[in-house]
C-alpha cells in the first residue's frame, strides 16, 4: 500500500536519530506499520551538515510552518522543542492543515497540552508524543494501553536522565554538583536551557503529562511544586547512603479525595527500593492501578536511540490507523476542569 509521507522538523540529535532507526530499520518497520515510512520533507536550521543519512531527495523548509502545510505530508514530526516559538507554531499549523503530529515536546504539551489536545481533538487527527516523556520508555502506551483497566493512584519516577546522571556521579565518586554538571552537559542530553534540567523543570513536565494521563485530565502546570537538585551536596548523599537511602530527584503524582498532587523535589529513597537502583542516565516510571498494583518500567530516557524508538513506535501506530485521544480514554468520563495539584510545598 502507499508509503506514509513524513515531514521532520528539527534535524538535532533526535531528528537525525530518527532518520537513522528508518534507514536501518525499514524493512522492519514497514512490516509492522502495513507500510513503508518515508521521509518526504524536512526543516532544520542548517542544511550543510553532514548527519551520515542521503537526504538528497527530500523537499527542505526553512519555515517550519510551511513544513506543515507541505502537501506531501501525511504526517508532521515535531522535534524542534520548547514551549512557544516555531514548535508551537509549527504544531498548531500542522492541525490546522488537518495532519497528524508526532512530538517529543514535553514542555509544549506541559504548558499547551490542555489547548492542543482540543484544537486535534475537535477535528478528529492524531496527536502522539511517546517521546515526550522519558526516551525509550513506552510509559505513555503504558500507562494509557497496557494500564487502561485500572483507576491510576499514583505515577511517579526518575524523569532527568541529567539529574540522575549527576546524582549518580556525585555519590560515586564523592564529587560536589558544580564539577560534574558539565560532564553531564557534554554528554549531549541535557536540555537547550540546562536549568530546566537541573532545577527540575523538565522533569515537571514530563510529570504534568504523565499525571494528565493518569487521572484523565489537564494539570495546571503553574501550581505544580518544583525543586532541582542545586543545593544536594556530596555529603548529603553520603550521609543520605550511611542511613540506607538514595537521593533522587522524583516526580511524584498522586490522585486524593483533596486533588491532585503534583511534585518534583529531591527525595531519600531506601536503597532497597527498585528505583533506588536506576542509575547515570536511567529514568523509570512507577505506576499504581487499583487491579494491577505497582508497575515500575525503567530504561534510557534521553538521547537519539531511545528517543527515536519512541517517535517511530508512534509513526507504526499512525500508519496503521491506531488512534487514541490525547489523554487517553479516561479524558471525558472524568471531570474535565483541570486539575490544581494541591500542595505546594
Ligand atoms: N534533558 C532531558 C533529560 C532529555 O536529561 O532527561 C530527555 O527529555
Amino acid at each position: 500500500s502507499k508509503p506514509l509521507s513524513i515531514a521532520v522538523a528539527g534535524l538535532g540529535t533526535v531528528g537525525t536519530g530518527v532518520l537513522k532507526l528508518l534507514a536501518t530499520n525499514a524493512d522492519l518497520v514497514a512490516a509492522r506499520a502495513g507500510r513503508r515510512i518515508i521521509v518526504g520533507a524536512v526543516s532544520a536550521r542548517s542544511r550543510n551538515r553532514d548527519r551520515g543519512v542521503p537526504l538528497d531527495a527530500v523537499r527542505w523548509y526553512d519555515d517550519p510552518v510551511a513544513l506543515a502545510q507541505d502537501p506531501g505530508t501525511d504526517v508532521v514530526v515535531e522535534l524542534i522543542g520548547g514551549s512557544e516559538g516555531p514548535a508551537r507554531a509549527l504544531v498548531e499549523a500542522a492541525l490546522a492543515a488537518g495532519k497528524p503530529v508526532v512530538t517529543a515536546n514535553k514542555a509544549l504539551l506541559a504548558i499547551h497540552g490542555a489547548a492542543i489536545a482540543e484544537l486535534a481533538e475537535a477535528r478528529g487527527i492524531p496527536l502522539a508524543f511517546e517521546a515526550a516523556v522519558a526516551g525509550g520508555i513506552p510509559a505513555i502506551k503504558g500507562l494509557r494501553e497496557g494500564l487502561a483497566a485500572n483507576r491510576i493512584q499514583r505515577v511517579a519516577g526518575i524523569l532527568n536522565g541529567t539529574c540522575n546522571y549527576i546524582l549518580t556521579v556525585m555519590r560515586e565518586q564523592g564529587r560536589e554538583f558544580a564539577e560534574v554538571l558539565a560532564e553531564a552537559q557534554a554528554l549531549g542530553y541535557a536540555e537547550a536551557d540546562p536549568s530546566f534540567d537541573i532545577d527540575g523543570v523538565d522533569a515537571a513536565h514530563k510529570l504534568a503529562i504523565l499525571a494528565a494521563l493518569a487521572f484523565g485530565r489537564p494539570v495546571d502546570f503553574a501550581a505544580v511544586h518544583v525543586e532541582g537538585i542545586r543545593a544536594v551536596t556530596a555529603l548529603d548523599i553520603a550521609l543520605a547512603g550511611e542511613l540506607g537511602y538514595r537521593i533522587k530527584l522524583l516526580g511524584i503524582a498522586s490522585s486524593t479525595e483533596a486533588g491532585i498532587s503534583a511534585r518534583v523535589h529531591p527525595c531519600m529513597v531506601p536503597v532497597a527500593a527498585p528505583i533506588a537502583r536506576v542509575d547515570g542516565v536511567f529514568n523509570a516510571v512507577v505506576a499504581e492501578g487499583d487491579f494491577v498494583g505497582r508497575v515500575v518500567l525503567e530504561g534510557r530516557g534521553a538521547g537519539a536511540g531511545p528517543t527515536a524508538s519512541a517517535v517511530v513506535a508512534d509513526l507504526i501506530d499512525l500508519a496503521r490507523g491506531r488512534h487514541t485521544p490525547v489523554w487517553g480514554a479516561a479524558s471525558g468520563a472524568l471531570d474535565s476542569a483541570p486539575a490544581v495539584p494541591m500542595d505546594r510545598h
